[in-house]
């Protein structure tokens, strides 16, 4: 059973004919994308802007009509997913590095929803690191900052060169532990020094959608939308 693509086809059932969409990244993103691409296939009319270069070429060779974000004038929909998420609609994004694009998008969007499977749903996030995207003029700064305030940051290393995001920047992933104080840390990191954003979107999505093992696709509507 997949459980994330069983979220990814059960999210194009909110896909709608004339739509502006947001299309997330990762493992999950790119089932919801297949699905988007076998709509425009059908015939349904929309245009999207992906959130990383990699759903960017995903869309592409699907034959997704797509948009920059400086082309558009508005989100209807926006879809991604998450890497922690609790019962107030508190989450955890940027796992894969794309958490820039996805809060731009999430945040211009009309709506807003996560699709997942089931693991991603916690009491308290935190036990997933936090990711934070970090200018490299100045990292070594921001790094100490952030030791200084106790969040444990490690600069994210893939295939054993560090990771530079689609906007040229690192990442710095913070480890906070399940329970940390998510208003102390949203305050410290919105507007520090060297950083661009971080992985925290809080109560912004309107909706949740999450494969299970059992085969059943849980559809969880945020009533403080
Ligand atoms: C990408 O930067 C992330 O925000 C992803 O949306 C998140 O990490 C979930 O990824 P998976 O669907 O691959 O678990």
């Amino acid at each position: 059973m997949d459980m994330k693509k069983l979220a990814g086809d059960k999210a194009a059932e909110y896909v709608k004919d004339g739509m502006v969409l947001g299309l997330g990244t990762g493992s999950t993103a790119y089932h919801m994308v297949n699905a988007v691409g076998e709509l425009v296939k059908n015939g349904m009319k929309l245009k999207a802007i992906p959130t990383s270069k990699a759903t960017e070429a995903q869309a592409k060779e699907l034959g997704i009509p797509l948009l920059t974000i400086d082309e558009v004038d508005h989100i209807d929909l926006a879809i991604d997913g998450v890497d922690e998420i609790d019962p107030q609609f508190n989450a955890i994004k940027g796992g894969g590095g794309a958490l820039y694009r996805e809060k731009v998008v999430a945040t211009l969007a009309d709506q807003v929803m996560w699709i997942m499977d089931e693991s991603k749903l916690v009491d308290k996030i935190g036990a997933f690191h936090l990711p934070v995207e970090i200018a490299q003029y100045g990292s070594k700064q921001a790094m100490k900052q952030m030791e200084d305030y106790g969040f444990h940051p490690v600069l994210r290393v893939k295939d054993g060169k560090t990771f530079v995001t689609d906007n040229g920047n690192y990442i710095a992933d913070l480890h906070l532990g399940a329970g940390f104080d998510i208003d102390d840390v949203y305050g410290k990191l919105t507007g520090m020094l060297g950083v661009l954003e971080h992985g925290l979107f809080l109560n912004m999505c309107k909706r949740i959608i999450v494969g299970c093992s059992s085969g059943e696709v849980k559809v969880i509507e945020n009533s403080g939308k």
